[in-house]
């Protein structure tokens, strides 16, 4: 299996913090934003990783990272978003990358406590299909939310005005090599961005979308409460534990 790390977007939520460098260059406490995504895919066993940036400081994440030495890597991958379009437009860079295989694509600014690694082994057995991960939060109008129906995932509605739960779904996305097809088909939406939930709901109309529920705390760290929120979580109780 590959993984995914996107890391492009203007992060116009934290300007000005933004103006002047990429939002996953920001820091989480003690380390940058895009340090933490790439250990939640160490920790799970994925070492073959490819950061999609993009925007005016994409040489930055180069300076910062290297092939990964860091992290005990000995390669890391990059690639280049031109302009802005969603997070499922910057996975279609990632295409020729996964060459037909399995991928775990996690956004750039979601940080967990704990490990992914019981859901990508569960996939693996899945064999096709996709999973995704939820988490209890008390906002879900902020993210992508599930309804669950006597344990059957039923349909995510992005950012609803009335969430018909408290389940989000979080970004990290296990997906066959069937996703880039998906993208393909894609529209955009009112925000003019393909969105990574149109490819979920294309999974689980499909029937073949699985869903876990995440272990330890998770949170984004797109905004200015939820960057601090991040950094006060990491600070008392640490990120990526095993
Ligand atoms: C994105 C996804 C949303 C998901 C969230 C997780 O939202 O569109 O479904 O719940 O990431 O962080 P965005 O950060 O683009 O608002």
């Amino acid at each position: 299996m590959k993984g995914i790390i996107l890391a492009g977007g203007l992060g116009s939520r934290l300007a000005p913090l933004t103006r002047i460098t990429n939002k996953h260059l920001l820091p989480v406490y003690d380390k940058p934003m895009i340090y933490y995504p790439i250990q939640t895919l160490i920790n799970a066993g994925i070492t073959d990783i490819m950061i999609v940036t993009g925007g005016n400081h994409a040489g930055d994440f180069l300076r910062l990272m290297g092939n990964g030495k860091d992290f005990g890597l000995k390669h890391l991958n990059y690639t280049y978003q031109e302009g802005e379009g969603g997070i499922a437009a910057a996975l279609s860079l990632a295409e020729y990358f996964a060459d037909g295989e399995s991928i775990c694509v996690v956004l750039g600014d979601n940080i967990i406590e704990k490990n992914i690694i019981r859901a990508v082994e569960d996939f693996k057995k899945q064999g096709k299909g996709a999973k995704i991960m939820l988490k209890e939060v008390p906002d879900p109008e902020r993210f992508g939310v599930a309804e669950i129906n006597d344990g059957r995932l039923v349909s995510i509605v992005e950012k609803p005005k009335h969430p018909r739960s408290n389940l989000a779904v979080i970004g990290i996305y296990l997906y066959d090599a069937e996703v880039f097809n998906i993208v393909k088909t894609l529209k955009p939406s009112d925000r003019g961005e393909l969105e990574i939930t149109d490819v979920n709901n294309a999974y689980v109309r499909e029937g073949t979308m699985t869903w876990e529920m995440l272990d330890g705390w998770w949170t984004d760290a797109g905004t200015f409460e939820s960057l601090l929120r991040a950094s006060v979580l990491v600070a008392q109780s640490g990120a990526n534990n095993k």
